[in-house]
């Protein structure tokens, strides 16, 4: 292991001995031909666990979505999303130049949007001039503070979308962790919505690979982008290997990194007060506002990463997530770490 304590994101996870097992052994075709078995097995495990009709294993959850917008979204039109999504966040560019998509983006309550919202953001335009072709929501919402949002509050943006004849995609990177949470199943989440995606790389410790979700029709115009977009991959049946134990195995263990982060945020918030609202930490990601301590995020993240801990600095603020590389004497580690850096 790293002599470092990664706390930048929940994609660094190594993967397990078991995946690597199962990477070395994994039976593999070619998946550009629709033969690879251990990819075509993760497939269905994805239609099953979402309920959707099919899926399909792409290397990146924003391959996901931009696949998504490509099929959903005529060029020149309009997708609603929440104002700090990753959607209109990280993927603006992408969604740009490879969909000529603009976006109507909404600020949400912690990055959730209600019914009302969508439903006002959904007014059609009294010339006809902009159209709105997709609403787009996203569980948990990551810059948000990885805010779970419950099955009646996506059934609330649901109902607005299909009074408007508007399809609805959910960017469920970490749906498992709001699952954790909520109590609720993937496939609840899955039947508000008319495509999906979730990631295998983040919180359930696969090395790569996320799968998008939606009906056989939605599905085989995905897999036609895929091509068309470069990522027509090979005997990616060896990474779909992992992705199969990440898929039944990495669920079941989420809520010890809820636990985690909760112990570090109130340590955090004992070394300075005010700069976390604990009620905001109901998953694996943690922001610290360190406005005010007359140091700058980056002068934090410098003085942790020489204390051994790697944050990103996100929104201005310190964002921490753990992850199943973080185990609770990591998090003693960092609370130390964040002790020495404010003394
Ligand atoms: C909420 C959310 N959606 C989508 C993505 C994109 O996933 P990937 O990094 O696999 O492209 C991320 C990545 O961090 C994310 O946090």
């Amino acid at each position: 292991m790293p002599p470092f304590t990664d706390l930048r994101s929940d994609t660094v996870t190594r993967p397990t001995e078991a995946m690597r097992r199962a990477m070395a052994d994994a039976e593999v075709g070619d998946d550009w031909f629709g033969d690879d078995p251990t990819v075509n097995r993760l497939q269905d495990r994805a239609a099953e666990v979402t309920g959707h009709e099919a899926a399909l294993y792409l290397p990146t959850g924003t391959l996901c979505t931009q696949i998504a917008l490509h099929a959903m979204a005529r060029s020149g039109h309009v997708v609603v999303c929440e104002a700090s999504a990753h959607v209109c966040g990280m993927e603006l560019s992408a969604a740009a130049v490879l969909s000529g998509i603009t976006f109507r983006p909404v600020a949400g309550r912690s990055g959730v949007l209600s019914g009302a919202q969508v439903a006002a953001a959904l007014e059609p335009h009294p010339y006809d001039v902009t159209v709105v072709d997709l609403v787009t929501i996203e569980n948990t919402h990551q810059v948000g503070g990885g805010t779970p949002q419950s099955v009646a509050e996506v059934a609330d943006v649901a109902r607005a979308c299909a009074e408007a004849g508007v399809p609805l995609y959910l960017d469920g990177a970490r749906i498992f962790n709001a699952c954790a949470v909520t109590g609720a199943t993937v496939a609840d989440y899955a039947g508000q919505v008319t495509a999906m995606m979730f990631c295998l790389s983040k919180g359930l410790g696969a090395p790569i690979g996320s799968m998008l979700t939606g009906d056989a029709e939605f599905i085989r115009e995905a897999r036609r982008l895929k091509v068309v977009f470069g990522a027509a991959w090979r005997q990616a049946g060896i990474m779909a290997a992992a992705g199969l134990i990440a898929l039944e195995e990495g669920p079941k263990r989420l809520h010890e990194d809820h636990e985690n982060a909760s112990v570090l945020a109130s340590g955090i918030a004992e070394v300075l007060p005010g700069s976390i609202d604990l009620d905001s930490v109901a998953t694996n990601i943690i922001f610290v506002n360190v406005g005010g301590t007359g140091r700058t995020p980056a002068e934090w993240a410098a003085r942790l990463a020489a204390e051994g801990i790697l944050v990103t600095m996100v929104a201005g603020k310190i964002r921490m997530l753990t992850h199943r590389d973080i185990s609770k004497a990591d998090i003693e580690t960092t609370l130390a770490a964040w002790r020495r850096a404010a003394a």
